[in-house]
Protein backbone atom coordinates (compact mmCIF):
# COMPACT_ATOMS: atom_id res chain seq x y z
CA UNK A 1 0.00 0.00 0.00
CA UNK A 2 0.67 4.09 -0.83
CA UNK A 3 1.28 6.16 1.70
CA UNK A 4 0.91 10.00 0.02
CA UNK A 5 1.66 13.62 1.52
CA UNK A 6 2.38 16.68 0.86
CA UNK A 7 2.54 20.31 2.15
CA UNK A 8 0.43 23.23 0.81
CA UNK A 9 2.56 23.90 -2.24
CA UNK A 10 2.16 19.66 -3.12
CA UNK A 11 -1.45 19.97 -2.30
CA UNK A 12 -3.40 20.18 -5.32
CA UNK A 13 -0.87 17.55 -7.28
CA UNK A 14 -1.67 15.37 -4.14
CA UNK A 15 -5.44 15.74 -4.63
CA UNK A 16 -5.07 14.81 -8.67
CA UNK A 17 -2.90 11.98 -7.71
CA UNK A 18 -5.28 10.65 -4.86
CA UNK A 19 -8.72 10.91 -7.56
CA UNK A 20 -6.27 9.24 -10.04
CA UNK A 21 -5.73 6.45 -7.74
CA UNK A 22 -9.76 6.28 -6.74
CA UNK A 23 -10.02 6.18 -10.34
CA UNK A 24 -8.02 3.19 -10.26
CA UNK A 25 -8.81 1.21 -7.24
CA UNK A 26 -5.29 1.64 -6.40
CA UNK A 27 -5.12 1.63 -1.85
CA UNK A 28 -3.50 4.77 -0.13
CA UNK A 29 -3.83 6.09 2.82
CA UNK A 30 -3.62 9.88 2.56
CA UNK A 31 -1.23 11.27 5.43
CA UNK A 32 -2.12 15.13 4.69
CA UNK A 33 -2.20 18.21 4.83
CA UNK A 34 -5.99 17.76 4.23
CA UNK A 35 -6.93 21.25 3.50
CA UNK A 36 -4.95 23.66 1.40
CA UNK A 37 -3.34 25.42 4.47
CA UNK A 38 0.45 26.18 4.81
CA UNK A 39 2.39 23.97 6.42
CA UNK A 40 5.89 23.43 7.76
CA UNK A 41 6.59 20.21 4.79
CA UNK A 42 8.90 18.40 7.27
CA UNK A 43 6.09 18.15 9.51
CA UNK A 44 4.34 15.61 6.47
CA UNK A 45 7.66 14.33 5.52
CA UNK A 46 9.21 13.16 8.17
CA UNK A 47 6.09 10.72 9.34
CA UNK A 48 5.78 9.62 5.91
CA UNK A 49 9.17 8.65 5.36
CA UNK A 50 9.28 7.16 8.93
CA UNK A 51 6.28 5.00 7.82
CA UNK A 52 7.69 3.53 4.88
CA UNK A 53 11.14 3.06 6.78
CA UNK A 54 9.29 1.07 9.15
CA UNK A 55 7.40 -1.05 6.69
CA UNK A 56 4.17 -0.03 7.50
CA UNK A 57 3.57 1.30 3.69
CA UNK A 58 5.83 -0.33 0.74
CA UNK A 59 6.44 2.93 -1.28
CA UNK A 60 5.62 6.67 -0.38
CA UNK A 61 5.21 9.78 -2.24
CA UNK A 62 5.57 13.45 -0.98
CA UNK A 63 5.06 16.75 -2.69
CA UNK A 64 5.73 20.18 -2.02
CA UNK A 65 6.58 23.39 -4.05
CA UNK A 66 9.59 22.23 -5.29
CA UNK A 67 10.03 18.68 -4.00
CA UNK A 68 12.97 19.41 -2.78
CA UNK A 69 12.24 20.09 0.84
CA UNK A 70 10.51 17.14 0.69
CA UNK A 71 13.17 15.00 -0.67
CA UNK A 72 16.02 16.25 1.53
CA UNK A 73 13.67 15.32 4.52
CA UNK A 74 13.01 12.02 3.67
CA UNK A 75 16.63 11.31 2.62
CA UNK A 76 17.44 11.77 6.16
CA UNK A 77 15.49 8.78 7.29
CA UNK A 78 17.26 5.64 7.77
CA UNK A 79 16.23 2.90 4.92
CA UNK A 80 14.28 5.48 2.60
CA UNK A 81 15.87 6.19 -0.68
CA UNK A 82 13.51 9.26 -2.16
CA UNK A 83 13.78 10.38 -5.77
CA UNK A 84 12.82 13.98 -6.95
CA UNK A 85 11.20 13.37 -10.52
CA UNK A 86 10.79 15.49 -13.45
CA UNK A 87 9.95 13.44 -15.96
CA UNK A 88 9.14 9.69 -17.12
CA UNK A 89 13.05 8.99 -17.69
CA UNK A 90 13.60 9.82 -13.93
CA UNK A 91 10.91 8.24 -12.62
CA UNK A 92 11.41 4.66 -14.75
CA UNK A 93 15.50 5.04 -13.31
CA UNK A 94 15.03 5.43 -10.17
CA UNK A 95 12.84 2.28 -9.70
CA UNK A 96 15.36 0.50 -12.23
CA UNK A 97 18.63 1.64 -10.43
CA UNK A 98 18.32 3.17 -7.54
CA UNK A 99 15.34 1.08 -5.83
CA UNK A 100 13.53 4.55 -4.75
CA UNK A 101 11.08 3.72 -2.17
CA UNK A 102 9.57 7.45 -2.01
CA UNK A 103 8.62 9.52 -5.02
CA UNK A 104 9.03 13.82 -4.29
CA UNK A 105 7.40 15.98 -7.39
CA UNK A 106 7.33 19.36 -7.01
CA UNK A 107 3.79 20.23 -7.55
CA UNK A 108 4.76 24.32 -8.52
CA UNK A 109 7.34 22.76 -10.54
CA UNK A 110 5.14 19.54 -12.54
CA UNK A 111 1.67 19.87 -14.43
CA UNK A 112 -0.68 17.14 -13.53
CA UNK A 113 -0.05 15.41 -17.07
CA UNK A 114 3.17 14.79 -16.01
CA UNK A 115 3.33 13.78 -12.89
CA UNK A 116 0.37 11.00 -13.35
CA UNK A 117 3.24 9.57 -15.89
CA UNK A 118 6.11 10.01 -13.06
CA UNK A 119 3.48 8.07 -10.81
CA UNK A 120 2.32 5.41 -13.22
CA UNK A 121 6.04 4.91 -14.13
CA UNK A 122 6.97 4.69 -10.51
CA UNK A 123 4.79 2.04 -9.29
CA UNK A 124 5.24 -0.23 -12.37
CA UNK A 125 8.39 -0.48 -12.96
CA UNK A 126 11.02 -2.87 -10.67
CA UNK A 127 14.50 -3.08 -9.30
CA UNK A 128 16.77 -4.03 -12.36
CA UNK A 129 19.31 -5.44 -9.13
CA UNK A 130 22.36 -7.03 -10.58
CA UNK A 131 24.84 -4.72 -10.32
CA UNK A 132 22.66 -2.11 -9.10
CA UNK A 133 21.99 -4.21 -5.48
CA UNK A 134 25.79 -3.41 -4.84
CA UNK A 135 25.31 0.17 -5.14
CA UNK A 136 22.42 0.75 -3.19
CA UNK A 137 23.85 -1.35 -0.62
CA UNK A 138 26.58 1.11 -0.43
CA UNK A 139 24.45 3.51 -0.44
CA UNK A 140 22.43 2.15 2.60
CA UNK A 141 25.94 1.08 4.72
CA UNK A 142 26.78 4.83 4.72
CA UNK A 143 27.23 6.04 8.19
CA UNK A 144 27.12 2.16 10.03
C1 LIG B 1 6.54 26.30 0.64
O1 LIG B 1 6.35 27.63 0.31
C2 LIG B 1 7.73 25.74 -0.11
O2 LIG B 1 8.90 26.25 0.43
C3 LIG B 1 7.71 24.24 -0.06
O3 LIG B 1 6.55 23.76 -0.62
C4 LIG B 1 8.84 23.53 -0.80
O4 LIG B 1 8.95 23.98 -2.11
C5 LIG B 1 10.13 23.45 -0.11
O5 LIG B 1 11.10 22.85 -0.59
Amino acid sequence: MIIIGSDHGGFELKKAVTEYFDREGIEYFDYGVHENVSVDYPDIAFPVAEKVAAGEYEKGMIFCGTGIGVSICANKVDGIRAALCTDHFTAEYCRLHNDANILCIGGRVTGVGVALDIVKTFLSTEFEGGRHERRVAKIMSYGK
